[in-house]
C-alpha cells in the first residue's frame, strides 16, 4: 500500500513544488510513484510534463475529487511515475466543496484521501505538492497524508509561517487523521553567502532540533532551471538532483 507523503507551507515559493517534483523523479528510479498536484498555478503539472497545463483540462484533480475516484484522471510520465495534474480550476474546490448542491456529505477534509483510496496499492508512493495556503486544498492533501514535509526557505515570512503550519497538522491529526506524521522540516533554499540565512537555519535547529532534517538544500542554478529543462534529457539533472538524493534517503528513513 502506498504511503503518502505531503509537503506545505503557507508561505509562497518555498521549493514545494521543486522538491515534490525532485523527490516523486528520485522515488520513481526504483519505485512505483504517483505525483499529486493540488495547485492552481499546476507547477508541479508542468514541471513533471513539460506541457502546458491547459492541455489537461477537465481531466484533473479538480474531477477526480467530484467523484472521489483517481483513476480515470492518471496520466502516465512513464511506467513508473504518473500523475494526478492540477491547473486553474482546482482554486473552485472550496466553493465546490460548500455548495448546497455537492453530491458529497463526507467529511470535508476527506475527500481527497477518498479519492486516492482505489489507487493505494497500485503505488509504493503518492508525493502531494501544496498550494501557499492553509484552505481547503492543503487540509486535504494534510489530512491524506501519511507523512508531511514542512518546507523551510531560509527567510523571516517562512519563520513566521512554521509554527502555524505545525499547528495545522496537530489539528488535522486530532480530528481527522491520527496517524499521519510530521517527519520533519526540510531547509532550503539557502543562499550560503548570506549570513541572515544561515542565521535563520540556526534558528529553525535550535527551535525544532528534533524535527529538523540533517540535510540542507542550497539555492543552486541548475535546481532553478529544472523548470525550463525539466527530467528527461537535461544535461544538468545530475546536479540539479544531487543534495535531494541525500534528502531522499533521510526522508526515507523516517517513513
Ligand atoms: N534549491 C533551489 N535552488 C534554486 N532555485 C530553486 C530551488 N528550489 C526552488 N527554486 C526556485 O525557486 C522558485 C520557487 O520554487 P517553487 O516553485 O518550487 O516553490 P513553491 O513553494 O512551490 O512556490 P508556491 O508557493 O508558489 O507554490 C522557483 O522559481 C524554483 O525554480
Ligand atoms: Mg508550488
Amino acid at each position: 500500500m502506498a504511503k503518502i507523503i505531503t509537503f506545505g507551507i503557507q508561505k509562497g515559493g518555498s521549493s514545494k513544488t521543486t522538491t515534490s517534483g525532485i523527490v516523486a523523479h528520485l522515488l520513481s528510479e526504483n519505485h512505483r510513484v504517483l505525483a499529486v498536484d493540488m495547485d492552481s498555478q499546476g507547477n508541479l503539472t508542468e514541471l513533471l510534463t513539460q506541457r502546458d497545463i491547459y492541455d489537461f483540462h477537465k481531466q484533473t484533480v479538480f474531477e477526480a475529487l467530484q467523484v472521489q475516484d483517481a483513476r480515470p484522471y492518471i496520466h502516465a510520465i512513464n511506467d513508473r511515475l504518473h500523475i494526478l495534474p492540477a491547473e486553474d480550476h482546482i482554486a473552485r474546490f472550496a466553493s465546490w466543496l460548500y455548495s448546497p448542491s455537492t453530491a458529497y456529505k463526507g467529511n470535508k477534509s476527506l475527500v481527497l484521501m477518498e479519492t486516492l483510496e482505489p489507487v493505494l496499492d497500485n503505488y509504493d508512493y503518492i508525493i502531494i505538492d501544496t498550494p501557499p495556503a492553509l484552505g481547503e486544498q492543503t487540509l486535504n492533501a494534510l489530512a491524506a497524508a501519511d507523512i508531511v514535509v514542512a518546507m523551510f526557505e531560509a527567510s523571516k515570512f517562512c519563520y513566521s509561517a512554521l509554527s502555524r503550519f505545525l499547528e495545522t497538522c496537530v489539528h488535522i491529526q486530532e480530528l481527522v487523521n491520527r496517524e499521519m506524521q510530521v517527519a520533519g522540516i526540510l531547509r532550503c533554499m539557502i543562499d550560503v553567502r548570506r549570513t541572515d540565512n544561515k542565521a535563520l537555519i540556526e534558528l529553525v535547529e535550535e527551535e525544532y532540533a528534533e524535527l529538523c532534517f540533517k540535510t540542507v538544500i542550497t539555492r543552486t542554478a541548475a535546481t532553478g532551471r529544472l523548470s525550463i529543462n525539466g527530467f528527461n534529457d537535461n544535461p544538468e539533472l545530475k546536479q540539479a538532483v544531487a543534495q535531494y538524493r541525500e534528502f531522499v534517503e533521510e526522508l526515507i528513513a523516517r517513513v
